[in-house]
């Protein structure tokens, strides 16, 4: 029997489109089914500056294809260097919807990232001002903590010391993957939300690790164990408006992926919306994937929900996504969940 459900157009919270041959493949793969998307700004080199979102931004408008409607929510990459008076003018003119913070280090082009925070104290505070969100990489990067502990242990060390230091801040905890995250969000009903991925409702870190590594399920933050991805479920599912969608949807290509060294990343931008349905559906949460998905992103940017919709259907018969999608830097890899889904989307 066929099933559907329509919801107001979602949005992406969190999305690397890239640049070049790489963004024009990706591109139409968000598009298909989103009406916006926080723009990751870690390129090489990283969007720092007002100026370079501009560029950045016109570069995604020029790789649109015609008839598709997008509109790309532009962040700058905090830097130790980061001039306040320039975040504060990106603001302003609209340009920038939040500023990305990735601890030195912690993941991919994150080197010119932060170290001291003494130096970003000044930026953080004029953004507590104007109420431009602080979009966070919550992972620590000292060398002696476990790579699974390192979310749980930058919410005691770092998140939370660096919010009681600036009131006001707002902060998206992006991808969060443990229940330590869940709990830290509940317990702030202020200033604070959270991003989940699609993929970290869909594995553990066993998927990853169990009959041979797979290279494809490897993003960061890791996967941790059971109890935390069915943490991330419930919160999602739930409804509470604090929590909503970011893809973290991050293309490399499959050589850059399957390789002795493996880049980190799970491309998700072409099936997320029929596994969300998956998901959603698994909890008995239907009626809530619109909140998660399209409604509570919007409320805490202070943005509109999309007038446009999106029809999710479930047939008898398994959806087929493509395994790949061709760039012309190499294939790249769509996130495979291990079973059927029945979903697609329109
Ligand atoms: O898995 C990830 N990939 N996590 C990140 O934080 C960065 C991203 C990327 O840019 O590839
Ligand atoms: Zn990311």
């Amino acid at each position: 029997m066929t099933q559907s459900l329509t919801i107001a157009r979602p949005d992406d919270w969190h999305l690397h489109l890239r640049d070049g041959a790489m963004l024009a493949a990706v591109l139409p793969e968000t598009a298909r089914d989103f009406a916006r998307a926080i723009i990751m700004p870690n390129l090489v080199p990283p969007v720092t500056t007002g100026a370079m979102a501009t560029a950045y931004r016109d570069r995604i408008l020029a790789a649109l294809s015609e008839g598709m409607t997008f509109e790309p929510l532009m962040t700058l990459y905090l830097t130790e260097d980061t001039d306040p008076a320039d975040v504060a003018a990106a603001h302003a003119s609209g340009l920038v919807k939040a500023v990305k913070l990735y601890p030195a280090g912690a993941t991919t082009n994150s080197a010119s990232g932060v170290s001291n925070f003494d130096k970003v104290r000044a930026v953080l505070e004029t953004m507590a001002e104007i109420g431009l969100p602080l979009c966070v990489h919550g992972e620590v990067t000292d060398a002696a903590i476990d790579i699974f502990d390192r979310e749980a242990v930058f919410i005691d060390r770092v998140l939370d010391p660096v919010r009681r230091a600036t009131p006001g801040l707002r902060v998206v905890m992006e991808h969060i993957t443990t229940k330590n995250g869940v709990d830290y969000v509940k317990a702030h009903d202020k200033d604070l939300g959270a991003t989940i991925t699609t993929h970290h409702f869909i594995i553990n870190r066993n998927h990853i690790l169990v009959g041979g590594i797979k290279p494809h399920y490897y993003c960061l933050p890791v996967a941790k164990r059971e109890e935390h991805r069915l943490a991330l479920r419930a919160a999602a599912t739930s409804g509470d408006h604090r929590f909503f969608l970011g893809t973290d949807s991050a293309p490399h290509t499959d050589p850059n992926k399957e390789s002795a060294c493996g880049c980190a990343g799970c491309f998700t931008a072409t099936n997320t919306m029929p596994l969300l349905a998956h998901v959603f559906e698994g909890e008995g949460a239907l009626a809530n994937l619109e909140a998660f998905s399209s409604r509570n992103g919007p409320a805490f940017y202070g943005l509109p929900v999309n007038d446009a919709t999106l029809t999710l259907t479930k047939g008898d018969a398994p959806t087929q996504f493509p395994a790949k999608i061709d760039t012309d830097d190499g294939p790249v890899t769509v996130f495979d969940p291990g079973f059927p889904v029945y979903w697609s989307a329109r």
